[in-house]
């Protein structure tokens, strides 16, 4: 196999972001953050005013805002019209409102266009971490991840990563949040039938990146 294509989903604080971009890095492949892009378009939605409880309102402007992803996975960029969007995306506020505009029909078309045709363009191939990648945007990914992992864990890893934020909050917040992506009508976060599914509550970062190694290994091998 050439080229590979490998589909990472699974809730916040599963170790999606830290697993797919080493995974990257070790097999030489591309990678794409499909969540700061749906941050990013937040990000610009808050700036320019609009009000991001209006669905009518996300959707029209949802054309907008240029979008650009830099898929090195050691030195993964976003811009948004131009502008390093890699601070803002990851602020409070974006994270509280990103369900809303992430579950509206028109921002997911786009965005996930946008992601396609990032994918169609990873000549060595590609890890792409998400939400609905396996199910959704790429069906047809060589190999699909879905990472799980306790709420507590979840939240352990989120608050450290925040630096010291309450435990009880940031679990509170992540259990929130995965409800809004996983009920949302169109495309919600959720396992696609030929996944491989890792629960990583008592696994290290390492032992996770390595599982997903030997996983794409074998399928290349198999291929
Ligand atoms: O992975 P993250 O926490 O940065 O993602 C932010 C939000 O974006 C998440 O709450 C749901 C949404 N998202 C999505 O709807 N579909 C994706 N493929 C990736 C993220």
């Amino acid at each position: 196999m050439e080229s590979v294509i490998v589909a990472i989903d699974g809730p916040s604080g599963t170790g999606k972001s830290s697993t797919s971009k080493a995974v990257a890095a070790k097999l030489g492949l591309s990678y794409l953050d499909t969540g700061a892009q749906y941050r990013a378009i937040t990000w610009w939605m808050i700036s320019n005013g609009v009000d991001v409880g209006d669905a009518v309102a996300v959707a029209d402007a949802a054309a907008k805002p240029v979008i650009v992803s830099g898929t090195d996975p050691a030195r993964p960029t976003i811009t948004v019209d131009g502008a390093d969007a890699s601070g803002p995306i990851r602020t409070e506020e974006v994270t509280s409102k990103v369900s809303a505009v992430s579950a509206v029909p028109e921002v997911r078309r786009i965005i996930t266009e946008l992601q396609r045709t990032i994918a169609r363009g990873a000549e060595q191939g590609i890890v792409v971490e998400g939400r609905d990648i396996g199910t959704t945007v790429l069906p047809d990914a060589d190999l699909k991840i879905f990472l799980t992992a306790s709420p507590e864990a979840r939240a352990a890893r989120r608050s450290g990563e925040l630096k010291g934020a309450d435990v009880h909050a940031t679990k509170q917040a992540l259990i929130k949040r995965d409800a809004a992506d996983s009920s949302r009508t169109t495309s919600p976060l959720a396992k696609a039938d030929d996944a491989v599914e890792v629960d990583t509550t008592d696994l290290t970062l390492d032992q996770v990146i390595e599982c997903v190694v030997t996983l794409v290994e074998e399928k290349r091998t198999a291929a």
